[in-house]
């Protein structure tokens, strides 16, 4: 019984609708990761920041979940093994989809979360600076994301589920952040074999076993097929 682990980036969601950030029209071409993405550029300017986050969580609401999502919920529900997928979008597109076991290791654009006291909530459609947190009254709520410079959620777990998983699949993402790009080598040394589905190589796609490129409501739903076809 095969062990999964699956791990998802923005390209997952692009024919959702929600845009890529490293593309030609990805987000990091039109705003600076420096300004809406890190702690320091929330203390410079929150407002702008907050701006951001309900532009994308507008956006993520009026998504819905494409091919790709829907088959590795099947897949879940399927497989007779454990399917993890951790996932690097702050979206709830897995979620919708049916599958159960996602972890979001960067956030997700539902949450809220004090700055002061980490206390967590769910977020209003719209966040906002003076906005005071639930549990102790000051106005110091931020969208419940990694930002640069954090550390993203859940990385115990995941290191021992990468330990002992059989089969690691990374899916529309383009390998550039850390931790999430060392997952292939952490998972290939202790032997599970590796697979990567995006549109293109990877800056990490050397790394993998074996590479499916195209778009992710075809490849992942003929990968899915694969997986679950009787040996
Ligand atoms: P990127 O934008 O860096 O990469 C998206 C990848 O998806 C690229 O390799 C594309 O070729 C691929 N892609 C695009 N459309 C696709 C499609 N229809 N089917 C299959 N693949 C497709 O996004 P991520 O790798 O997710 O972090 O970015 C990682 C992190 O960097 C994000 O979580 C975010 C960002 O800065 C934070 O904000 C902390």
């Amino acid at each position: 019984m095969q062990d999964i682990v699956i791990l998802t980036g923005a390209g997952v969601s692009a024919e959702s609708g929600l845009g890529t950030f490293r593309d030609t029209d990805g987000l990091w071409t039109k705003y600076d990761l420096a300004e809406v993405a890190t702690p320091e550029g929330f203390a410079r300017d929150p407002q702008l920041v907050h701006d951001f986050y309900n532009a994308r969580r507008a956006n993520a609401r009026g998504a819905v979940p494409n091919a790709a999502h829907d088959a590795l919920a099947r897949l879940e529900r399927a497989h007779a093994g454990r399917v993890l997928i951790v996932t690097q979008n702050v979206d709830d597109l897995h979620e919708r989809a049916g599958s159960q076991a996602v972890w979001h290791m960067h956030g997700t654009l539902a949450g809220a979360l004090c700055a002061a006291c980490g206390h967590r909530w769910e977020a209003p459609p719209l966040m906002a600076p003076d906005d005071p947190c639930p549990a102790c009254q000051r106005p110091t709520t931020r969208p419940d994301v990694v930002w640069f410079g954090e550390f993203p959620y859940r990385m115990e777990e995941i290191a021992d589920r990468l330990a002992a998983c059989d089969l690691f699949v990374s899916i529309g993402t383009s390998g550039s952040v850390y931790p999430a790009a060392g997952f292939v080598a952490e998972a290939a040394a202790r032997g599970a074999r590796t697979v990567e589905l995006n549109l293109e190589p990877s800056s990490g796609g050397a790394l993998f076993d074996e590479a499916r490129h195209g778009l992710a409501s075809e490849i992942v739903p003929a990968f899915v097929d694969e997986v679950l076809a009787p040996r």
